[in-house]
């Protein structure tokens, strides 16, 4: 028995080596295929992902890679596997063991129940299954005989944790409306030795307040300091985490260590959302976190053991929860270009882009000037509504773009999300589909991604799955 628990301190000691890891979601009308993403990975020795859900194309693409995955449940699972072991027993078997293998397999560190669950704007609709459906996740784990390899995390938004009105990180607690339920989930954490893991944002700090410093958010030297007793805080960030281990304390969990789940900078849709500031804060934020200065709560010592950006690549169907830039998280542009140059593994070198993207033909739909177009605004807002226009916004990278170029715009984003069909460029006859590229300085008139190399994409990973289950069934045959 003390053999095993030493084993387990040592590949758990190894497990959380120090990691820059990225956020790989799929909420677009074209996604690149996940093979292009997973090269794009590896081009830039990226360690560590994390997948909103178990999507099997990406997690077969990442087999064999070493790369080390965070797997999500999405919210709307939550209710389910809280009230059945069964349902939760089913999902680790579909989503985690599958992926096993002596030879390689997908490398699963952590399962997340649920994406921010606890979000203020959900009303507390998921918070009653949360710790219940981490229970179970994590019986189904034991059963498993997975529970050294998997480690079952909460992540949680910032907005779970406040220090009004003071702003003082001394004076920082759970929301009064979760108390009950942190409890119990710290517990849980505690006992299975998982740390807690918090989504933050500091640029909504910006976004929001127009008198909040940006060079505070972004580690820049600001004059902006925040005295707290004896402490002084010279960045949001430790700001925020001193708020959250106070809160912590104040439960008796002071010692828990922190991940950060999600973490980045928005490039377009709103103003202070530019590459530039992007590049500053995560340059920023992993030279503070690699310096091992702490906190002033948690001194000299490092601060974060992980941290996961948000994004890899834009999504253009994000929810726009909080405004426009939520669809322009991305590193890298939704086909896979860096937009700026960070560390995301791959050290000084420059980042490398996707390759062999397969794009529709160099077409666009834009306004039909040859018409009376006195009416667009009407179309304009129909295609706005389920296309992507977040560009258009004040700050935006093609806020200047003016009329009728902005209403171009509209139109070509909806005829790209609609896969270039002439139907997506019809708008009662004000749509007129080019092959003269509409772009204009900074402001990119897209042109979607080749589905057809998905489908074969997706035909690989079909086969793929069918070796692997024929491995897995002739692995479990054997022992
Ligand atoms: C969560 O599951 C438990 C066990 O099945 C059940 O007793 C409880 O009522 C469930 N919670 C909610 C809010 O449904
Ligand atoms: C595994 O995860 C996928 C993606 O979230 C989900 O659709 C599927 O239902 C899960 N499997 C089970 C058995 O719950
Ligand atoms: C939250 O829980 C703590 C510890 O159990 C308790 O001291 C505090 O009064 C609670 N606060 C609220 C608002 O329920
Ligand atoms: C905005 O930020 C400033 C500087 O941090 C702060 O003093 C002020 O209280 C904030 N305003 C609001 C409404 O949060
Ligand atoms: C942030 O946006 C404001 C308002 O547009 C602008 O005045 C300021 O220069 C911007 N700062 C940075 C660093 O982008
Ligand atoms: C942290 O390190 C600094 C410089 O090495 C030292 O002066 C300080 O006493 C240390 N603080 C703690 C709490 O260990
Ligand atoms: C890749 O990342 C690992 C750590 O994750 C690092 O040890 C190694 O030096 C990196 N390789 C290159 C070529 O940057
Ligand atoms: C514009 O809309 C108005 C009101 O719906 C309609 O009466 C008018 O005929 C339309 N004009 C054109 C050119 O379609
Ligand atoms: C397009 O530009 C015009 C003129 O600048 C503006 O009034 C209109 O609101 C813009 N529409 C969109 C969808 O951005
Ligand atoms: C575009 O093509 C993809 C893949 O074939 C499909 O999933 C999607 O529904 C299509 N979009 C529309 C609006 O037809």
């Amino acid at each position: 028995m003390a053999v095993w628990l030493w084993w387990f301190w040592v590949l758990w000691g190894l497990r959380v080596a120090w990691g820059v890891g990225v956020n790989w979601g799929s909420l677009s009308s074209n996604p690149l295929p996940p093979a292009i993403v997973v090269n794009v990975l590896l081009a830039n020795n990226v360690s560590k992902v994390k997948l909103d859900d178990a999507d099997p194309l990406a997690l077969e693409a990442l087999s064999g890679t070493g790369i080390r995955v965070m797997v999500g449940i999405p919210n709307s699972m939550l209710k389910a596997l809280n009230s059945s072991k069964l349902a939760a027993s089913a999902w680790v078997h579909d989503n985690i063991t599958r992926y096993q293998s002596k030879t390689g397999g997908v490398i699963i560190e952590s399962i997340a129940i649920g994406d921010e669950p606890f979000l203020h704007i959900y009303k507390g609709q998921f918070q009653p299954y949360v710790v219940g459906a981490a229970i179970n996740i994590q019986l189904a784990l034991v059963k498993a005989r997975l529970e050294t390899r998997v480690k079952v995390v909460v992540p949680c938004n910032a907005d779970a944790y406040l220090s009004n009105p003071s702003g003082l990180p001394s004076e920082g607690h759970f929301r009064p409306d979760l108390n009950s339920t942190m409890l119990q989930l710290l517990s849980f954490l505690s006992k299975n030795r998982s740390p807690f893991v918090i989504n933050l944002y500091p640029f909504l700090n910006v976004y929001q307040n127009k008198s909040f410093p940006i060079d505070y958010a972004i580690f820049r030297p600001s004059s902006h300091h925040l005295k707290d007793g004896k402490s002084t805080y010279g960045n949001y960030l430790d700001q925020s985490i001193d708020t959250l281990i106070t809160a912590l304390s104040n439960l008796g969990f002071g010692k828990m260590e922190v991940l950060i789940g999600k973490i980045g900078w928005p490039t377009d849709g709103s103003r202070n959302a530019t590459s530039a500031n992007a590049r500053a804060f995560l340059q920023g934020l992993k030279d503070h976190l690699k310096s091992k200065s702490g906190t002033p709560l948690r001194p000299n010592r490092t601060i974060v053991e992980e941290f996961y950006i948000l994004s890899l690549l834009d999504e253009n169907e994000r929810k726009l929860i909080n405004g426009g830039f939520e669809r322009h998280w991305g590193v890298f542009t939704f086909d896979g270009q860096a937009k700026y140059q960070v560390d995301l593994g791959q050290g000084s070198r420059d980042l490398v882009n996707s390759k062999g993207v397969e794009y529709m033909s160099l077409k666009w739909c834009v306004v039909n000037n040859n018409k009376d177009i006195s009416n667009v605004s009407a179309k304009v807002q129909e295609a706005c509504a389920e296309a992507d226009c977040t560009a258009l916004l004040d700050g935006g990278s093609c806020f200047g773009l003016g009329w009728p170029g902005n209403a171009s715009y509209a139109f070509n984003s909806y005829y790209q999300a609609w896969n270039q069909t002439s139907e997506g460029c019809n708008f009662d006859g004000l749509g007129l589909i080019t092959t003269v590229d509409p772009s204009v300085g900074q402001c990119r008139f897209p042109v979607g991604l080749n589905e057809s190399r998905a489908i074969a994409s997706m035909c690989n990973m079909f086969l793929a799955a069918m070796l692997s289950a024929v491995a897995f069934y002739l692995i479990s045959f054997v022992s």
